[in-house]
């Protein structure tokens, strides 16, 4: 079984600050490009941003926040550019893996993970081992992630493990296959740069998130605006089917 139930088996407590904050970190090109800078100019200055919402996750006491880099469709951009984001990554797993060490921060990273290069795909490893037994924020990358892949690889793992299952299974049996088995489903969706989409971000676990979107650039938000989402998120009834009386008399 996995370790947290499934919003729509059990009913997850109402919490007031969310234990898993999920970002699709969009914008970075239209970031640049009002300033007159190249695409990738919005990815480096998108790393800053990065740096100050894991901070700030960890000053709210977030538990778990996860953060979309790369989808299983960014593969389809110019070579250029999608080069630029991998040797991003790399640089900054390098530069950043002892500090998040030293700040108690777990590092995860969910996602095909085979199709990156093997220079990538070492410092994955290393990078989670160095971090592995931190019990303080836990940080995702979802990195060559796609939400559909995600249902597919877990039900392909799930048959391999348990091929009786193949007679018919339910949420239960399938949930500790996903990539994010360790995590609770995410209590807060939040979108930067406008685009009111999921783009096969985590189709399963995005159940019942609560789910918010800015037009700010990636680039441009900060603490307050993380802030911000959270207070959205403060005002919202999470009923799970129920009616808001039901939620009165709980
Ligand atoms: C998000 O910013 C970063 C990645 C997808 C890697 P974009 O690069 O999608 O920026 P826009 O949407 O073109 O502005
Ligand atoms: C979603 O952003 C993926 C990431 C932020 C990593 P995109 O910019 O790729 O999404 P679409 O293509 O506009 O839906
Ligand atoms: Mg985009």
């Amino acid at each position: 079984m996995s370790l947290f139930s499934s919003s729509t088996v059990a009913i997850p407590d109402a919490v007031q600050v969310p234990r898993h904050v999920a970002i699709i970190m969009d914008g970075n090109g239209r970031w640049a490009k009002k300033r007159f800078m190249p695409r990738v100019a919005g990815h480096k200055r998108g790393l800053e941003t990065v740096r100050e919402i894991v901070q700030a996750c960890v000053d709210l006491r977030v538990d778990y926040l996860t953060l979309f880099a790369f989808s299983s469709e960014n593969w389809r951009r110019p070579q250029d550019e999608v080069s630029f984001l991998m040797q991003l990554f790399l640089r900054a797993m390098e530069r950043e893996v002892n500090k998040l060490a030293d700040n108690n921060i777990r590092l995860k990273i969910v996602g095909r993970l085979d199709r990156f290069e093997p220079q990538i795909a070492e410092m994955i490893e290393k990078s989670q081992a160095r971090t592995a037994a931190n019990n303080g924020l836990t940080l995702t990358i979802a990195a060559d992630y796609g939400g559909r892949w995600d249902i597919l690889q877990a039900t392909q793992h799930m048959l391999k493990a348990r091929p009786e299952l193949v007679q018919g299974f339910e949420e239960g049996d399938l949930a500790p296959y996903l990539a994010m088995s360790y995590a609770p489903e995410p209590d807060l969706f939040i979108r930067t740069g406008g685009e009111q989409r999921i783009s096969n971000f985590l189709l399963w676990q995005l159940a019942y998130s609560e789910l918010y979107f800015t037009d700010t650039l990636w680039p441009d938000f900060d603490a307050k605006a993380l802030k911000q989402a959270i207070a959205s998120y403060q005002t919202r009834e999470r009923r799970f089917g129920r009616t808001s009386e039901q939620l009165l008399d709980a």
